[in-house]
Order: C-alpha cells, then structure tokens, then sequence
C-alpha cells in the first residue's frame, strides 16, 4: 500500500539526513547498477553502506568508461563485476547508452545510480530505466548545473554551497530533488578543499537517497 508517511528508514533519512541507519525496512535488497567515470569514492560509499548493512542493497554491477578510473579498483576490492565501455568506441552518446542498457539489463538492475557519471545520459537509459536513475551532483540544485560545480560556487561568492541527490530526466541536472545536504564556503577555500567537504556530504546523501528511491519503488513511500 503506498503511503504519504515515509518508512521508518526513511523518516530517519528525512529528519537526519547525514545519520547512517540500519537497513531494515526491506526485505529484498536493491538490485542496484552504479555508473562511475573516476575516482569512485561515492561508490565506495555505497559499497561500504551495504558491507555494513546501513543500506539494503547489492550493487550488481558497476560500469565505468575510463579505463584509468580508480572506480575499477575499488569495485575489486569490494568483489563486484566491472565492465568497462569506454565511451570513445561509440559514434553517439546513444550508442554507449545502448550499450549501458544492455549491461544493466543482463545484471536485471532495479534502481541506476550516476556516481560521478561525467557523461550527460540520453532517453536510451531514461526510457529503459523511466524514474529509476539516481544522480549526485556536488552543489545544492538548481544552483550551478553541470561540469566544474565546484569552481561555479567558488565564482560566484557564495557562502553554502553542497550537494544534491535526484531523479535524473533529460535535462541536466534538473530532476526531481531526494536529499540535499548544505556545506559552508569557507574564505580560503580552493576548488580542491571545498570538493573534499562536499563529497563527506556526498557520501552519506547517495546513500540516503538509494533508501529514498528504494522506498518509492517498493511502493511504500511517496514523497509529500
Ligand atoms: C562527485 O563529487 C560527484 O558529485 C561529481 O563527481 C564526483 C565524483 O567523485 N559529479 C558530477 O560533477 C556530475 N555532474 P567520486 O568519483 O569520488 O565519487
């Protein structure tokens, strides 16, 4: 039965955004598929919330398109499949989403989470996967979209800035918002420093919006 009033898991996640929770609330873990393009830390934030069962998921496969990307590591560490479809070996960006789809769907994904996916995603991976992609984006939307969110705060002189977590549609960095967490600006703040704040926040708010999103796909939580 759907309901108005959030789960327990993510009323916790809602009252106390950054507070990691137990993962009670659903029976069947998450199939998830993660796209990442880099470092990985916002995977391994994932990774490490389902080791310690502060999440109820299991990432089924991440993809990358970077063959440097320290992401490709850390998912051996954690003993997850890696593919890697470099994007430079498609004509088009719908290509490579066809390609995505194909990975994800053999994986039988539920729920896709762009975890520092540095490429702008088509209605190839929309429309397979309509209202099922996650994105986290390091400023508080609908501030300062797309690359370089980071340098665009700093730019503009403001004095919070942080992440968001959402529903990704077709444009970008324009769907609908799951958690958003606030980080100051401080004055002798570098692009470098300020990012590092922002991705502690990061890592709690992704895996606060995977509960969310699992919450809304299960059926038992809409958002008000
Ligand atoms: C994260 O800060 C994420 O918000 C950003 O890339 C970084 C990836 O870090 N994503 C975007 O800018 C997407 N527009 P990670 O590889 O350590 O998770």
């Amino acid at each position: 039965m759907t309901s108005s009033t959030p789960p327990d898991l993510a009323l916790q996640s809602l009252c106390s955004p950054l507070t990691p929770h137990r993962a009670t609330e659903f029976e069947t873990p998450v199939k998830l598929g993660v796209l990442a393009s880099g470092s990985g830390s916002n995977f391994e934030a994932i990774a490490q919330a389902i080791a310690q069962q502060h999440l109820s998921a299991r990432v089924e496969v991440l993809i990358y398109n970077n063959p440097q990307a320290k992401v490709a590591v850390r998912s051996q560490q954690y003993d997850i499949p890696a593919k890697l479809l470099n994007h430079r070996d498609y004509a088009s960006r719908e290509g490579l989403d066809r390609a995505i789809v194909d990975v994800l769907r053999s994986y039988n994904v539920e729920l896709v989470v762009m975890a520092g996916w540095m490429r702008v995603v088509t209605p190839v991976l929309l429309d397979a996967f309509p209202n099922r992609v996650l994105n986290i984006h390091p400023s508080l939307l609908p501030s300062f979209k797309g690359i370089r969110a980071v340098e665009q705060a700093i730019a503009a002189g403001v004095k919070i800035t942080g992440c968001t977590a959402h529903w990704v549609v077709p444009e970008v960095d324009s769907g609908e918002i799951l958690v958003q967490a606030a980080v100051p600006v401080l004055a002798d703040d570098t692009p470098d420093s300020l990012h590092a704040r922002i991705q502690v926040q990061e890592h709690r708010a992704i895996v606060t919006a995977i509960a969310l999103a699992t919450a809304q796909i299960r059926g038992v939580w809409t958002p008000s």
